[in-house]
């Protein structure tokens, strides 16, 4: 039970439980794992942990048991022993008051049990929009060799003879039943008919965009990303990927020599070449963060200026992420977009990301469009700055109105969610469709923790009249399938007394995509005026348990929503 070529204890027989007599710990060890009933021979294996999310709340994953199985496949034909161990699992839907007050926990849950249990390599199955994301930071912190295995997507549905896929779908339906365009009994069919297989959402949501971004980085086998969650493909990928995971133990290559910073600047590229979601770069920014890369969001605008978007994929555009794979998958992304990337940056399987690309020869440009013919000339994100955003705000330009670009409106504020959910259909509201509405208190240091709220609905009022998009703003974040002229992240967050908490109603705003600039124009004396007469904050301090080290440690959106103490 050891290396080899290093005599480094493998298997069972490292990491042990601390008895005071290393023999005494191997023997015990291999007494208990004998309950299980694993031979001699399985007992001396090295061995591949496969750290998975399966949870009865979280639908994305339903069907991890067989992809399980399939790994575990790939790992005792290459030789290896698979362990499978559950962690925390973050299904988007059902946590409150949102998935992404427990990433950081899911990431410490991630770290310390592949660091605490006897592993030589890890096979990460994610794939709800935080769980992936939490396993790379842990998997990054913890520095053990790690492949990651995604859910995969979603496969589509029908209503009406159209194809209906979570969640961009679902946003617009509610939409049109908040306009009373249609009734409750038709909600009632699309509401069963809008998440019909396991899998991930079926657009390019956040997901969908981190699936992405975990290939890119290279931490995935090349074209694991976008296959389908029901496809018999997924099952050869999971299969490959325990492969995978058992080869890295021979040959390790770590997750700090994948995840680096020319990686991230590839997976950057990525995600502003297939409009992806505007969480990833929170997500990005603390996967990077680990193992010490900044993620500077100047250096977003400068790529954004010369990355197309080239994917045609709902929310930005017409197909879903089924199609994609049927396009080529990422392979067919980075092919088109080669000459922007850096090619020599390693993978988990040991190719470079240029080695990679090698073969790809077919593209589907209905779905990938090639680089000279893009969907958008420039990327699908943009950061905005200024006296309103010192530190940066994001807006997803490929799902905005470019009419709404430049302009200045008058504000209209919500000083919190429940303030937002009380005010914003009554007819009472003061309100047009040339005014901005301005969300406060959602950020990463408010009691809701940067919800998925800042795709605030159009006012009632005005969604009856035709109104489908106006200018928005809050410090919240915007699920991955949400469209709109949303401006998100703003940072600092009015909680932690960022500019945001001093809006006040009737205020004029200016912003410019053009100049990449939030302004609020009002006079600095006045700013100063109402900072000094802000009440004390109400929020009582969380007393203990998770909320209190939530409270203590949350970095801004800027340095990822990481906690401070795992940077
Ligand atoms: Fe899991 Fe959308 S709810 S990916």
């Amino acid at each position: 039970m050891s290396d080899q070529h290093s005599n480094k204890p493998v298997g069972f027989a490292k990491g042990l439980t601390n008895y005071g007599d290393r023999e005494f710990s191997v023997y015990l060890r291999r007494t208990f794992a004998s309950s299980m009933g694993y031979s001699r021979e399985m007992l001396d294996r090295p061995i591949v942990g496969i750290a998975h999310s399966a949870s009865g709340f979280n639908n994305c994953h339903r069907h991890f048991p067989e992809m399980i199985e399939a790994v575990k496949r790939g790992v005792l034909a290459a030789g290896g022993l698979p362990i499978e161990f559950p962690t925390i699992s973050l299904g988007e839907t059902f946590l409150t008051p949102t998935s992404l007050k427990f990433r950081n926990l899911m990431s410490m849950d991630v770290e310390e049990m592949t660091r605490a249990q006897p592993m030589d390599s890890v096979v990460l199955l994610g794939g709800c929009d935080k769980t992936v994301p939490a396993q790379l930071m842990g998997a990054a912190s913890a520095n053990l060799p790690a492949v990651q295995l995604v859910a995969g997507p979603m496969s589509t549905s029908r209503h009406r003879g159209e194809r209906l896929g979570a969640c961009t779908d679902c946003r617009r339906f509610w939409a049109r039943f908040r306009a009373a365009e249609i009734d409750a009994q038709e909600i009632d069919i699309v509401e069963r008919r809008l998440a019909s297989t396991a899998g991930t959402c079926a657009v390019m949501g956040t997901a969908s965009t981190m699936a992405i971004i975990a290939e890119t980085l290279g931490m995935m086998p090349a074209n694991s990303a976008a296959c389908p969650a029901v496809d018999a493909d997924r099952l050869r990928i999971a299969e490959e990927t325990g492969r995978v995971a058992f080869d890295l133990i021979a040959k390790p290559i770590l997750p700090s020599e994948i995840i680096t910073a020319r990686s991230v600047e590839n997976a950057l590229r990525v995600l502003l070449a297939i409009g992806g979601s505007t969480n990833a770069m929170i997500h990005l920014t603390a996967i990077a963060g680990r193992v010490g890369v900044k993620v500077d969001l100047r250096r977003l605008n400068e790529l954004s200026d010369t990355t197309p978007v080239l994917v045609n994929l709902k929310p930005t555009g017409d197909h879903y992420m089924e199609d994609l794979y049927a396009a080529g998958g990422v392979p067919a992304i980075l092919r088109e977009i080669k000459h922007l990337l850096h090619l020599d940056c390693r993978t988990v399987t040991g190719e470079t990301l240029g080695e990679r690309l090698r073969d790809v020869s077919w593209v589907d440009h209905t779905v990938v469009r090639p680089y000279a013919q893009p969907v958008r000339e420039s990327g699908g994100l943009v950061a905005l700055f200024g006296n309103l955003a010192p530190r940066g705000a994001l807006l997803k330009r490929s799902a905005a109105d470019p009419k709404l670009f430049e302009k200045e409106g008058r504000a209209v504020v919500f000083e919190s969610l429940e303030d937002l959910a009380k005010r914003i259909d009554s007819d009472e509201l003061d309100v047009s469709a040339d005014d901005f509405l301005v969300l406060q208190n959602a950020g990463p240091t408010s009691e809701s923790a940067m919800p998925e709220a800042g795709y605030l609905p159009i006012p009632a009022k005005l969604a009856r009249a035709g109104v489908k998009d106006m200018v928005r703003m809050s410090d919240a974040r915007m699920s991955g399938t949400a469209y709109g002229t949303i401006v998100l992240h703003i940072t600092p967050d009015a909680a932690s007394g960022g500019p945001l908490g001093l809006v006040r109603n009737g205020d004029r705003i200016r912003l410019s995509v053009a100049n990449r600039s939030l302004q609020l124009l009002v006079p600095d004396e006045e700013l100063e005026r109402r900072r000094a007469a802000l009440p004390a904050r109400t929020q009582a301090p969380a007393k203990r348990g998770y909320a209190k080290l939530y409270e203590q440690e949350i970095l801004q959106a800027d340095e990822g929503c990481d906690f401070q103490f795992l940077k």
